[in-house]
């Protein structure tokens, strides 16, 4: 299946796509090993506001599409740009060769968003890269965003996607970056109304925290790429704390390192069962 048919295909096949976030280059190769075990597709996002301390967009895309090699990978991956909030970095992206950005005009009027968002499907398509947009404001706070929830509007969505010509859209519907305080509240009725409407394929952000449950209500109405974050971020941290001070005499690297990467591996395994992703390939 070509990569940009991916997320079309698998609407209503009751499973979604993890994009799981790369924070730094020893996170690639255990997210990799996790999906290639698990038989599942992934997505490997990149937030925007890190790519300078990952290299540049073209080290990152070279360095995941070379260990993908050198791993023998056979599962689809798809490299993807996580918030971007400007036209020429997504441009930057797609020369790159990242498969997937992701256009985030949610702070703009709609006005503004459609007509910014445009301008990026119009680049990414020539290209055979996909776009996703996002409506509303995902709480919370994550590599330099931050915003208080704003659940978006039908309206909003249904101009963003007719006017842009849009692969995939982020509807905002109370999802948090980051940690939730208190228990997540998604809302349903909006999600059935977008995905009646609209018929697109709706990615959701915020996803660390929020029950296995809920996350099979999502993707039931129309969820195909759910993002994980901050869970890996806690279980990569938890294990290198437990390193360090269960031995304080450690200073070499690999000992210090090689179990995070282990952890990153067995969390992102949890995830893809989560998404219902195993041996979806
Ligand atoms: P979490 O912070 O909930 O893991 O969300 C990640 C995300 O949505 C990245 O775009």
């Amino acid at each position: 299946m070509e990569k940009q048919e991916i997320l079309r295909n698998i609407r209503k096949e009751n499973f979604a796509i993890p994009q799981i976030n790369i924070n730094e280059l020893t996170w690639i190769e255990p997210v990799l090993k996790a999906a290639e075990t698990m038989n599942s597709p992934v997505i490997l996002g990149t937030s925007d506001s890190l790519i300078p301390a990952l290299g540049g967009y073209k080290f990152i895309c070279n360095t995941i599409k070379n260990k993908m090699i050198a791993m023998d990978i056979k599962v689809p991956v798809i490299i993807h740009l996580d918030h971007s909030t400007s036209i020429e970095n997504c441009q930057y992206a797609i020369d790159a060769g990242y498969d997937s950005v992701m256009y985030d005009g949610s702070k703009l009027s709609i006005d503004k968003n459609v007509a910014y968002t445009k301008q990026v499907v119009d680049y990414a398509h020539k290209n055979g890269v996909l776009v996703e947009g996002e409506v509303g404001a995902v709480g919370g706070s994550e590599d330099g965003i931050s915003d208080s929830v704003k659940y978006a509007s039908l309206d909003d969505c249904i101009q963003l996607v007719t006017q842009t010509n849009l692969d995939s859209l982020a509807p905002a519907l109370g999802s948090v970056h980051g940690e939730y305080k208190g228990e997540p509240d998604l809302g349903f009725e909006e999600m059935k109304e977008i995905d009646k409407k609209l018929n697109i394929p709706l990615v959701l952000h915020g996803a660390s925290g929020i029950s296995n449950e809920d996350l099979m209500k999502a993707i039931k109405l129309g969820h195909v790429k759910i993002n994980f974050n901050t869970e890996v971020k806690i279980a990569w941290a938890k294990q290198l704390r437990e390193t360090l001070d269960n031995n304080k005499q450690l200073y070499d690297p690999q000992k210090i390192i090689v179990p995070s990467k282990i952890a990153i591996e067995n969390i992102v395994k949890e995830l893809i069962n989560k998404c219902n992703s195993f041996n979806r390939v």
